[in-house]
């Protein structure tokens, strides 16, 4: 071996050891107050910054109106919310209005960026449509600072699509749970457009990568499971994915929060993931983007389904109904004398981009308890 090999080598475990550092430092956990929260953005549809103008906005808002406006709503509430992770759930660029995708994502994720709070990226049907492919646009993404996101998970070799991965939220430090993993995160990717001939319209969560999700759910419950600190149930989870599932059809106002001013716009075909997510028991609430005009969130069969709204202001939307964004908070259980355990609740709301960020239909996504109470009610109508 000559000598500029053997540095080669050198350095690239130097790096490696670097990465593995960092790694072990981003690790999420909830905060010392016994929470931790998430920003959702969908649908940013940045392009080219200043000279991109806005959608739907009233007439007189259009001249002042640009890409901006959707990064100092990102930084306001960044500000606001003071989140713990924030989740960009796909059409993050507008591929088509970009002239460049890598500088459209600097410019979109650099108030995440810029806030040091870790963030995630995860596909949609746009991101592709400018300089970068799907695989372009995601690599690329991983390598942004940060940033939490991955390409696939590395222990599969096939698997569907860019950007399928997920994320452990461990306990408070210092608390009995500070080495579980509390709370669960997956990010899919839902994919763009079908490419089966016959079938018309988006894309769909695949096999390969529902066979991914069976396995980390199952993985992680039973880790949560075992011993030290062997728990009953399992711990919950949130998933974040670009296109609604065909459940999202399944509400009307009369049981959703939230309002739907457009039709479901998802896959044409049912690929079935609502049913592995019932099936593995652990997902309590599934989150996505897509339909700009809907805001909704509505439970079917214990997992509530809802969408973000839209944020972006190169986004369609609709002029004089603010832009938004969805937050998450989970909870955890204190004890009496003031130790932190497992999550008791989980709870949404939205943030509307007005003058004081007004805050809307919060609701209860989760809780320990309620769970608990309901099952012994059901018991007893039976
Ligand atoms: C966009 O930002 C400009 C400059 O801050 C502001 O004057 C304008 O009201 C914003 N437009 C909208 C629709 O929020
Ligand atoms: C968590 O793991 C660390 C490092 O292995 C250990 O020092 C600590 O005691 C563990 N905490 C609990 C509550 O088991
Ligand atoms: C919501 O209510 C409508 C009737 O207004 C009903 O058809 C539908 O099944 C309900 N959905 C759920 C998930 O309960």
């Amino acid at each position: 071996m000559n000598y500029t090999a053997a540095l080669a080598i050198l350095c690239f475990l130097f790096i490696c050891t670097l990465k593995d550092a960092e790694g072990a430092d981003k690790k999420l956990r909830f905060a010392k107050n016994g929470e931790f929260k998430i920003l959702q953005v969908a649908d940013m549809h940045f392009a080219d910054g200043k000279t991109t103008s806005c959608l739907d906005v009233l007439p007189s808002q259009h001249r002042s109106c640009s890409d901006l406006n959707t990064t100092s709503f990102i930084q306001r509430m960044i500000l606001a919310e003071k989140p713990h992770l924030i989740v960009f759930t796909g059409d993050n660029i507008f591929g088509f209005d970009s002239s460049d995708s890598a500088k459209s994502m600097d410019a979109a994720f650099a108030p995440a960026i810029a806030s040091n709070i870790p963030w995630v990226a995860i596909l949609g049907n746009h991101d592709q449509e400018g300089s970068l492919s799907r695989e372009g646009v995601m690599k690329y993404i991983v390598t942004m600072k940060n940033t939490l996101s991955k390409l696939n998970p590395p222990q599969v070799h096939v698997i569907d699509g860019f950007g399928n991965y997920d994320l452990q939220v461990g306990g408070v430090h210092g608390s009995a749970f500070e080495n579980k993993s509390v709370l669960n995160l997956y990010f899919l990717d839902s994919g763009d457009y079908s490419k089966v001939p016959f079938i018309p319209g988006y894309g769909w969560i695949k096999p390969s990568q529902q066979l991914w999700f069976q396995r980390t759910s199952q993985k992680l419950q039973k880790e949560y499971k075992r011993a030290p600190l062997p728990q009953k149930q399992s711990a919950p989870a949130l998933a974040y994915f670009h296109i609604p599932l065909p459940e999202y059809a399944s509400f009307d106002k009369s049981n959703f929060t939230g309002v739907k001013q457009e039709p479901i716009s998802s896959a044409s075909v049912n690929s079935g993931f609502f049913t592995t997510l019932v099936e593995a028991g652990d997902v309590k609430a599934a989150f996505t983007g897509h339909d700009h005009v809907n805001d909704f969130c509505g439970q079917l069969t214990g997992i509530h389904l809802c969408y973000a709204g839209g944020f972006g202001y190169h986004a369609y939307g609709k002029a004089g109904w603010s832009r938004r964004a969805r937050v998450v908070v989970a909870n955890l259980e204190k004890t009496d004398n003031g130790a932190w355990l497992d999550v008791k609740s989980i709870k949404t709301w939205k943030r509307l981009d007005d003058q004081h960020l007004t805050g809307i239909d919060a609701q209860v996504l989760w809780s320990k308890s309620f769970s608990g109470n309901r099952r012994k009610r059901d018991d007893g109508g039976s």
